[in-house]
């Protein structure tokens, strides 16, 4: 959680792979997989998780831009990828990778996305991509983000973005006063305004539909167990932290900081993250 550092962003990756919805992968594969050449812009890339998941349901040449705003996440990214492939080709600028019979050219952009998209997104990239972003995002940025990619005619691949759903196991009495603090300060500004949080699937899906889009959904919530106590104790943490972090901006009445520390300590076990994968053709 705490920011997006490279142990987290690891840490998540094998949950977020398996986790992924299965039908829209496999309908990413079948309508665009055939193609020899595809570009790929990846907003917000982080260290190339979705690139990991993304590239084997994609064809035989594939020409990536990696974009995020944090150029350290980019060299662990750039780092990440090369331990990945197969074959490096080309260890220059850009990267070429080998990986599973397919040539994979990845470009690593720094770049504000609240500042400038349509840079970011470049003149025509087949397909736009993002994984764990959108949740990021406020309304009015994804109705840019929207004109933007319809401008574009390109095709929107956006995974697990958070739609709201949590539950713990076991459960304590204090869970929905967390989830409601916890989704007030997911609404805060994390950089592109007032950010959408869990509603971010809903306002997404609807301006790409506004735009003519073809828009397929399905359900990735992380659905965990014991063999994920690293990821359960970094969520919970996390989680705490962002609560703690919304009460000096509101006060909270249902929570008290006892209530809080117990709710911090119980040890869980198990829980379900819920988020939606977008999948969506332009007409
Ligand atoms: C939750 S991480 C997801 C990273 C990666 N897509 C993944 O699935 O592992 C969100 C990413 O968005 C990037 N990001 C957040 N705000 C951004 C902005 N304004 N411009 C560019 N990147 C941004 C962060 O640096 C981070 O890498």
């Amino acid at each position: 959680m705490r920011g997006f550092a490279v142990e987290w962003l690891a840490l998540r990756e094998p949950v977020d792979q398996r986790s992924r919805s299965g039908d829209l992968s496999s309908a990413l594969a079948a309508r665009l997989g055939a193609r020899a050449q595809i570009s790929v812009v990846d907003l917000g890339a982080g260290t190339g998780s979705n690139l990991r998941a993304t590239a084997p349901l994609l064809g035989p040449e594939q020409r990536w831009t990696l974009v995020d705003h944090d150029g350290a996440l980019l060299a662990a990214a750039r780092a990440a990828l090369t331990q990945w492939a197969e074959t490096t080709v080309e260890d220059g600028e850009p990267l070429v990778v080998e990986k599973a019979g397919r040539r994979i050219t990845v470009s690593f952009q720094r770049a504000d996305l609240a500042a400038d998209l349509p840079a970011a997104l470049g003149r025509a990239p087949d397909l736009v991509t993002a994984s764990a972003l959108f949740d990021l995002v406020s309304p009015e940025r994804i109705v840019h983000f929207a004109a933007q990619a319809a401008a574009r005619r390109a095709v929107c691949y956006v995974a697990l973005t958070y739609n709201g759903v949590q539950r713990w196991s076991p459960s304590h009495p204090a869970d929905s006063a967390m989830a409601a603090a916890f989704h007030r300060h997911q609404r805060t500004d994390k950089g592109f305004g007032a950010a959408a949080g869990p509603a971010a699937p809903q306002h997404l899906a609807e301006q790409l539909r506004r735009r003519g889009y073809e828009v397929l959904e399905g359900d990735s919530p992380w659905v965990l167990g014991a063999a994920d106590a690293a990821l359960l104790g970094e969520l919970q943490s996390g989680f705490a932290q962002a609560v703690s972090d919304v009460g000096t901006l509101d006060a909270l009445d249902a929570l008290d900081a006892r209530t809080l520390d117990a709710w911090s300590r119980l040890r869980r076990t198990g829980g379900v993250v819920g988020h939606t994968d977008l999948l969506a053709f332009p007409p």
